[in-house]
């Protein structure tokens, strides 16, 4: 059984991900430290597969203590890093925070891959390295443009990073993954996304709005260059969105890269209004969600969604989940949520 490690493991996309490594055949550890995810994810993750995967406490940052942690399992075949902060807003307050946990994690990962002979890593990157793209729908091609908050410019910076190691090292490859928005939830609502406090994604405020949790949803402007006058995104759903790194591990043991490092848009390729996603969300779940529209919010994109041909074709991933039934699940989940609450 190939071993995976994976960092940022319990957190959202992480968890997902570790489910569909166990359930290709993968053994998986992840380290984790708890940061902004809940050691009851196991438990989740344990009950979809039948495995509890193994798991470290361990702050990424710290590079004694990972490198004692990777030399505890030894033949590790890749690393799928999650591990980072992603709060947009808090990067901007605490941007020090940001470029230490982020870019710190990835520089000791790349330093101990060598020692420990790990030859493959996939990296969580964003469809924020495009910023507001000049071509839509966006390609990997496409121009990188300056990052609007400390929290993008590391996934700018980490790209780099990591290219630049590689160029230098080529027993090393890379994978790149620069998802769009990742929403919704397993559908068994054993795991789901669990916002610390006030969530800053659309989704999640939009759930809790729904439960009760908040008042009412704030739309960020709804004057906009765009047919409803909303922000565009691209939806993926997590589970598809965790997918993807399956088949990229794959691709890297079986050596089927073109090249050392490849980078790959994760989304659907359609583009959906924040005020269409809340339409949809209301009419699947048969739930109304009061909202007001508010002014714009500060560094927001107008509109961006995935050309994602180049995952379609060279990794033969396509998005299947329709956005009604990501947009049930997760619903799904604020209810079981709500269930835990009052237990
Ligand atoms: P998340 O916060 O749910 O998961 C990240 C996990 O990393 C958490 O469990 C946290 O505890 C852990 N972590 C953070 N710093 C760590 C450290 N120093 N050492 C060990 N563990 C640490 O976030 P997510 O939504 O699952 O995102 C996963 C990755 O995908 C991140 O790199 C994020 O930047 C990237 N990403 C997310 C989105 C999104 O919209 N969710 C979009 C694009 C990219
Ligand atoms: N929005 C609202 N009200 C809210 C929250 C969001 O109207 O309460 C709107 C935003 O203005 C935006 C859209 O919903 O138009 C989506 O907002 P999110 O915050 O959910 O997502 P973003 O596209 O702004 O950012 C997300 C992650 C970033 C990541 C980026 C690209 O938060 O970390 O996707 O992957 F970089």
């Amino acid at each position: 059984m190939d071993r995976i490690l994976v960092t940022g493991g319990t957190g959202y996309i992480g968890s997902h991900t570790v489910v569909e490594l166990q359930q290709s055949g993968f053994e998986v550890i992840i380290v984790d430290n708890l940061v902004n995810s809940n050691v009851d994810v196991l438990c989740g993750i344990e009950k979809i597969t039948g495995v509890r995967p193994i798991f470290e406490n361990v702050d990424c940052t710290e590079y004694v203590n990972l490198d004692r942690t990777i030399e505890k399992y030894p033949g590790i075949k890749a690393i799928i890093h999650f591990a980072a902060l992603k709060a947009v807003g808090e990067s901007v307050s605490h941007p020090l925070e940001y470029y230490r946990n982020n870019l710190v994690s990835l520089i000791n990962l790349l330093e101990l891959m060598p020692k420990h002979k790990i030859e493959n890593i996939v990296f969580s990157s964003s469809c924020t390295v495009y910023g507001q793209p000049d071509v839509l729908p966006v390609t990997e091609d496409a121009p990188i443009k300056k990052a609007l908050s400390p929290y993008g410019n590391t996934k700018k910076i980490a790209e780099d990073i990591i290219t630049d190691t590689i160029n230098a090292n080529h027993a090393l490859s890379a994978i790149l993954l620069r998802y769009f928005n990742p929403i919704g939830a397993h559908p068994s609502a054993e795991i789901g996304e669990l916002p610390n406090g006030v969530p800053n994604n659309l989704l999640p405020y939009i759930t809790q709005t729904a439960i009760g949790l908040r008042s009412e949803l704030k739309v960020f402007g709804n004057d906009y260059n765009t047919p409803d006058g909303s922000c565009i995104r691209d939806y993926i759903n997590v589970v598809d969105l965790a997918k993807a790194h399956v088949i990229a591990v794959q691709r890297m043991l079986q050596k089927k890269q073109k090249s050392d490092v490849e980078i790959f848009n994760l989304g659907t390729g359609r583009g959906l209004s924040v005020l269409e996603l809340l339409d949809i969300f209301q009419k699947v779940n048969k739930v109304k969600v009061p909202y007001k529209i508010v002014g714009r919010r500060e560094g927001d994109i107008e509109q961006v969604w995935a050309n994602p041909a180049r995952a379609n074709k060279e990794l033969g991933w396509k998005a299947q989940s329709s956005v009604e039934d990501t947009l049930k699940s997760a619903w799904k989940w604020e209810l079981k949520l709500k269930e835990r609450r009052e237990k």
